[in-house]
């Protein structure tokens, strides 16, 4: 098979001087160039626009709408279109402005051919290189783009994956101190709650609902003798008890993203007068993380039932944190968990206990769908195995008497098969919803 000889480039050679253009054009085509002409740059702009122009060799000095102008509108519309300017003798001043504005080239008039030849491959050559450049660029900017993607959907998941660890660590925690059910990430709510009112936000915002989230975790090293004894501690206990946020500090003080969580572990058991521990601060030397918790810690701890005591209303625990602001608590924190509101606040519980509640109805109720599908899968199992397939001997005679003939058997298509299938797509809607359910949360 014979190769299909590569189309010649086109070229656009304007000049308002026919000899000039005519003889270029005539050359150029005997040299086997594809090439068009024009005798203005408007037209030329026109001809351009109607197909791909690699090239344009045009003059300096045209009536109207000069070279000049031609090429600053080439490179603005067409910039992957090269330009050689064609200038009278003596005026390299021009020559070198055209080169400034984006001409490849330029040549005096008239010029020699093979100064013309020479000048097109050059510029004909270039063009090809910047735009293989272009498209390598190009494609370089969508690899980046691409892994760029990757990674920030890698960086999510591992961030997902970390706060679902945090999670389990702390559910665990708390599920240890069966009393303390959820504690843990009510207090982080009562603590995003107060640092947004102080206008906290961001990665701040983040790293502190970490730290409230994490509080106790130093409890894991605190033997249960102590940490569920029901009765009050000896001092010997205290002491151990009160290791707890030193234990919390070493455990995760390590881990990078935990930096900042970590001081909070351990201010947490801090007082604004300095009379908490483990280090005894005072006032702005606790993290401020830390005081906020503190407010959050006591409303929780005051507002939720125990097994030896009720909980008290949100009044009487707000009461009691606005008495201690200034001893036990930081002014500015109690101004701001003031700001909040008690409705609010009881909202944020309620939410939560909502929450969970949903999730513990539809886990039940997917639990509830499963065994029915289950079930349902077996009678279609029996049903099945009743039907007597094509040769097959059939089902075993049963001892029938005259009085009641025996019932047909059911076959499929039959009521009795069809019936269950409504139901059958009942449980899996409520099947398909229980784990939408989950999964949202
Ligand atoms: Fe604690």
């Amino acid at each position: 098979m014979e190769a299909i000889p590569p189309v010649p480039p086109r070229i656009l050679i304007v000049d308002d001087d026919d000899s000039v253009r005519d003889v270029i054009s005539v050359l150029l085509r005997e040299e086997g160039y594809n090439c068009v002409v024009a005798s203005g740059a408007e037209m030329a702009l026109d001809l351009a626009s109607q197909e791909e122009t690699p090239l344009v060799i045009s003059d300096m000095k045209m009536p109207g709408k000069d070279g000049l102008w031609l090429l600053e509108q080439l490179r603005e519309r067409y910039p992957d279109t090269s330009v050689i300017m064609l200038t009278g003798y003596g005026d390299t001043e021009s020559a070198v402005d055209c080169l400034r504005r984006g001409a490849v080239d330029y040549l005096l008039k008239p010029p020699k051919l093979t100064d013309l030849i020479r000048a097109i491959e050059r510029a004909l050559a270039k063009r090809r290189i910047e735009l293989a450049r272009k498209r390598y660029q190009k494609k370089l900017e969508r690899k980046v783009r691409d892994r760029t993607t990757e990674l920030r959907n890698a960086l999510r998941d591992i961030a997902h994956t970390y706060q679902s660890t945090l999670l389990a660590l702390v559910a665990a925690l708390d599920a240890r101190e069966h009393e303390t059910s959820d504690h843990s990430q009510r207090v982080v709510r009562y603590t995003s709650a107060v640092a947004e009112r102080m206008g906290i936000k961001g990665q701040e915002l983040e790293e502190i609902g970490r730290g409230a989230l994490l509080h106790d975790i130093g409890k894991i090293g605190v033997p249960d003798a102590v940490l569920l004894k029901p009765g009050k501690l000896t001092p010997e206990e205290w002491q151990e008890m009160r290791k707890h946020p030193d234990i919390g500090f070493q455990m995760i003080q390590n881990i990078p993203f935990l930096a900042t969580p970590a001081q909070i572990v351990l201010s947490h058991q801090e007082r604004w007068d300095g009379q908490g521990y483990p280090r005894n601060l005072r006032g702005q030397e606790i993290h401020i993380g830390a005081r906020i918790f503190a407010v959050a810690d006591t409303l929780d701890a005051m507002t939720s039932d125990r097994p030896y005591r009720k909980g008290t209303t949100f009044a009487n625990a707000i009461a009691e944190i606005t008495r201690c602001a200034g001893t036990q608590f930081d002014r500015e924190v109690v101004r701001a968990f003031l700001d909040i509101g008690e409705q609010a606040l009881i909202k944020i519980k309620e939410d939560m206990h909502l929450r969970k509640l949903t999730l513990v109805q539809a886990e039940a109720q997917a639990q509830e769908a499963e065994a029915t599908l289950a079930r349902l899968t077996d009678d279609l199992d029996d049903i099945d195995q009743s039907i007597p397939g094509p040769g097959s001997p059939g089902p075993a005679p049963r001892a029938t008497s005259p009085a009641a003939p025996p019932p047909p058997a059911p076959a499929v298509g039959t009521a009795a098969s069809t019936a269950s299938r409504p139901e059958q797509a009942v449980v899996l809607s409520v099947l398909a919803g229980g784990r939408q359910g989950n999964s949202r949360d």
